[in-house]
């Protein structure tokens, strides 16, 4: 039985796939306090949040079960990815399901600002009827700039242009192309701030994003620009903003996202010019349902070893791409636990060559598992799909691939360096037959990559075979099957057994002492 923790509120209607299915135990609790989660948050497999639970690295070192937590919205800044990740712990989203909404609260705070319509509502409701002190601004052929052209910014574009706006974007993945193919105008960060008589943010809070529209961007600014931001707090320098609007340097800000939420008393609030609401962009019915079946699915999915959808901490493959490459992830693996168990070293260069049909695949996620398999030997089970790479990060890990076949319609040949020495394997899947070791070294094989294996590195003369194969049986080895290959006649060779059980250290150092062998690894795959 799964324990999933919801720990925001979420849509129930949207939580109703979560509920349905019997091997997972959902408990909800909105109410609880960081240090009372740090500790509860022990015993559950997956936590679902919205944007008010801070999922912080403490909370994660404590998670000792937990193996996914699910973000209803598209922000993850409310979760210390790297501590996750570092975890092992998939982070996914529901990056689709608040669009429209978040893009019509922008078109609706765009308005509210440029008509006055809060501010003349308020002032009605505390019965002023001031009419000359409300006179608005069109929005028709003004100048609206975007910053961030993502999913949301792109939608609020296409409405704007129904206000018969002129939109100007910025984002480092537009290009002039791109632009006038959406019929809207292509600027640098400058050139849209400097020109936009409104500017929307719709861009994620990053390192590199903080504070991006501070003190000296308000400078380039119109005179009398306004200012609007539904996407997120920090974004935008709130002193600054502070200061601009005081100078007139901005006439109007309209804001859902604050630098500290929730909060009950903020300058901002304190100016007229300023029109607010709390974190209220994706707080529809629809959005909310949206985005929590998204992550409800998710949840599901991965808990019972199905691929994700939306993942954040782990690069995301379509269905299509991954049913090519499923049936090669065992034998990837494999393959990179069968090498670090050979060359007996830690690996400080692992390389990845991909051949024939895999040419025109999507392989990282195959790199990911040689890795895992690989890290797997000195780490045990805390390596996964999610942390592989992160925990292999000192290890210089590249690939290449080639459309060519090396006699096999499809190759995967991984090479470990470590300290001392170079070594390489080298599987291929065959079609109906599963996956297979064909070269180990220079030597050819075909074996299939499971169960206990003896590899002996021996010199090809009469009697070595025999010989080893009455120490297996004096210990009680049964030979499943057995490949033997050479350099040349009476030159080096390499035997590859598998075997019926485990060959303890006692039985590997007897062999060894054996005629004309070199060296003995036992493999348990
Ligand atoms: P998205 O990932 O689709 O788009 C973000 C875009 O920003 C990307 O195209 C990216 O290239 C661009 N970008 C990144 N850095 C940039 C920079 N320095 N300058 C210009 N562009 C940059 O995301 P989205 O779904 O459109 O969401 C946008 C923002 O809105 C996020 O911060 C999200 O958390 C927020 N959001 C808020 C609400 C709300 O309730 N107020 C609802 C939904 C989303
Ligand atoms: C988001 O990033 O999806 C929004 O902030 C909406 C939310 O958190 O509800």
């Amino acid at each position: 039985m799964f324990q999933v923790l919801i720990s925001d509120p979420l849509s129930e209607e949207g939580i109703k796939p979560l509920l349905e299915i019997d091997d997972l135990k959902i408990t909800i609790d909105t109410n609880l306090s960081p240090e009372e989660l740090e500790e509860k948050i022990k015993d559950y497999d997956a936590l679902l949040v919205r944007s008010q639970t801070q999922v912080t690295r403490n909370m994660i070192q404590n998670a000792k079960k937990l193996k996914i937590i699910g973000r209803a919205g598209v922000g993850v800044d409310n979760i210390d990815l790297e501590a996750a990740t570092e975890h092992g712990i998939i982070v996914v989203n529901a990056p689709n399901g608040n669009t429209n909404s978040a893009a019509e609260h922008t078109i609706a705070m765009m308005m509210a600002i440029s008509r006055n319509i809060p501010q003349a509502y308020y002032a009605l409701k505390n019965h002023r009827w001031d009419r000359k002190k409300y006179v608005g601004v069109e929005l028709r052929d003004k100048t609206l700039g975007i910053i961030g052209l993502g999913r949301i910014g792109t939608e609020v574009a296409s409405r704007a242009k129904g206000q018969r706006m002129n939109v100007i974007a910025y984002d480092p993945f537009l290009t002039k192309e791109k632009a006038e193919k959406m019929g809207i105008a292509y600027g640098t960060f400058e050139e849209v701030i400097k020109q936009a008589d409104f500017i929307t943010v719709h861009i994620p809070l990053l390192k590199e994003t903080r504070h991006i529209i501070n003190a000296e961007a308000f400078e380039k600014m119109k005179q009398g620009v306004y200012i609007i931001n539904c996407a997120r707090g920090g974004i935008i320098d709130e002193d600054a903003l502070y200061d601009a609007i005081l100078s007139k340097k901005v006439k109007g800000a309209a804001l859902d996202v604050f630098e500290e939420e929730p909060f009950f008393d903020h300058k901002l609030l304190e100016l007229p010019e300023v029109v607010a609401t709390p974190h209220l962009g994706a707080s529809t019915i629809e959005a909310q349902e949206s985005v929590a079946i998204d992550v409800s699915y998710d949840v599901i999915r991965y808990l019972h070893g199905d691929v994700v959808r939306n993942p954040v901490n782990l690069p995301s493959v379509s269905k299509e791409i991954m049913q090519r490459i499923e049936p090669y992830f065992f034998l990837a693996e494999k393959l990179g636990t069968f090498l670090i168990d050979l060359t007996k070293e830690v690996a400080e260069e692992i390389h990845l060559s991909y051949s024939g049909e895999l040419y025109d695949m999507e392989v990282t996620p195959l790199t990911r598992n040689a890795v895992k398999g690989i890290l797997k030997k000195h780490l045990g089970t805390s390596v996964n799909d999610v942390n592989a790479l992160y925990l292999a990060k000192g290890i210089s890990i590249n690939e290449n691939k080639t459309p060519k076949q090396k006699g096999f319609t499809n190759l995967i040949t991984l090479t470990v360096k470590t300290k001392s020495y170079q070594r390489k394997v080298s599987g291929t899947l065959l079609n109906g037959l599963g996956p297979r070791i064909v070269k180990v070294d220079d030597y050819s094989v075909d074996v299939t990559p499971k169960g206990h294996m003896v590899v002996i590195e021996h010199i090809d003369q009469p009697g070595v075979i025999g010989r080893m194969g009455s120490l297996l049986g004096k210990h009680d080895i049964n030979i499943a099957t057995m490949q033997v290959d050479r350099s040349d006649i009476g030159g080096e060779a390499m035997m590859v057994l598998t075997i019926d059980r485990h060959l303890d250290a006692k039985a590997v150092e007897e062999l060894k002492q054996l005629n004309e062998i070199k060296d003995v690894v036992a493999i348990d795959l």
